[in-house]
């Protein structure tokens, strides 16, 4: 598996946004859409904060771009100052010219009848847009992407899922303590993942080095889940020089 590291997490995540938008730019220029796969937490808000930039200084516009994001916590009201529709919207949506209903993400506020059938419907939307084009993605202590934790299977879709506690205490700073931490999630699934055409899994700092080496380096196994990434065809792992001090 493709591994790039750069000395610093800014380089890292300015070689990301470059890929996208020179990826958004090319559609451009033929009259086509691309179609993004986003994550939250810290890992991208750097490269967020670029295609911002972009948008600003080089005129970057995202009128041609759809966008799922993997995930979001379950239940959860989107104007909560933990949920992920308000995550995108301060790093990303609010400062750059995408179309609103070009926006998706995974709904927390659904009654637990209308999961199913929100999750097979997201798949479909990505399915008719002609799939992900480029997928970012950090990497969770657990091995875990999106919030596919241990046990998620290679073929799974996006779903209903249950967080792992590691993922929960990591969790806790953000919602003042752990048992406010919601206990579920609805997610893209490993398989959704790997439908994308291009992944950049992202990851910084000496806090993921041991997980990054398993999941790198280490069997393909549902004990991490990342650990698939290696049978894809077009993934880049973009490291800091932290995050990879354990590879070999
Ligand atoms: C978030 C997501 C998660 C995070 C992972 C790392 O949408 O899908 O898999 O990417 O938990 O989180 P950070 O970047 O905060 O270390």
């Amino acid at each position: 598996i493709p591994v790039n590291v750069f000395k610093t997490s800014e380089e890292a995540s300015k070689f990301v946004a470059r890929q996208v938008a020179d990826l958004i730019k090319s559609r451009q220029a033929s009259n086509k859409h691309c179609v993004l796969g986003l994550a939250t937490g810290s890992t991208p808000t750097r490269v967020y904060a670029e295609l911002v930039n972009m948008h600003k200084s080089e005129g970057l516009s995202f009128r041609n771009v759809y966008t799922f994001n993997l995930d979001e916590y379950y239940p959860m009201q989107p104007d909560s100052l933990q949920s992920y529709v308000r995550f995108m919207n301060e790093h990303l949506f609010n400062h750059i010219d995408i179309p609103k209903q070009n926006i998706h993400i995974p709904d927390g506020t659904l009654s637990k009848d209308k999961v199913a059938d929100f999750c097979r419907e997201y798949e479909n939307k990505i399915d008719q847009l002609g799939g992900i084009d480029i997928q970012i993605l950090g990497i969770g202590r657990t091995g875990h992407i999106g919030f596919n934790e241990p046990g998620s299977s290679e073929k799974s879709l996006t779903r209903l899922v249950t967080l792992d506690q590691v993922t929960r205490i990591d969790a806790a700073s953000d919602f003042f303590g752990e048992e406010n931490v919601p206990r579920k999630a609805i997610t893209m699934g490993v398989g959704s993942i790997m439908k994308a055409r291009k992944v950049f899994m992202m990851a910084w700092g000496e806090g993921k080095a041991s997980v990054i080496k398993k999941a790198v380096e280490g069997p393909i196994t549902d004990h991490i889940p990342s650990s698939f990434l290696q049978k894809h065809a077009d993934c880049l792992v973009v490291l800091d020089e932290a995050s990879s001090s354990e590879l070999v």
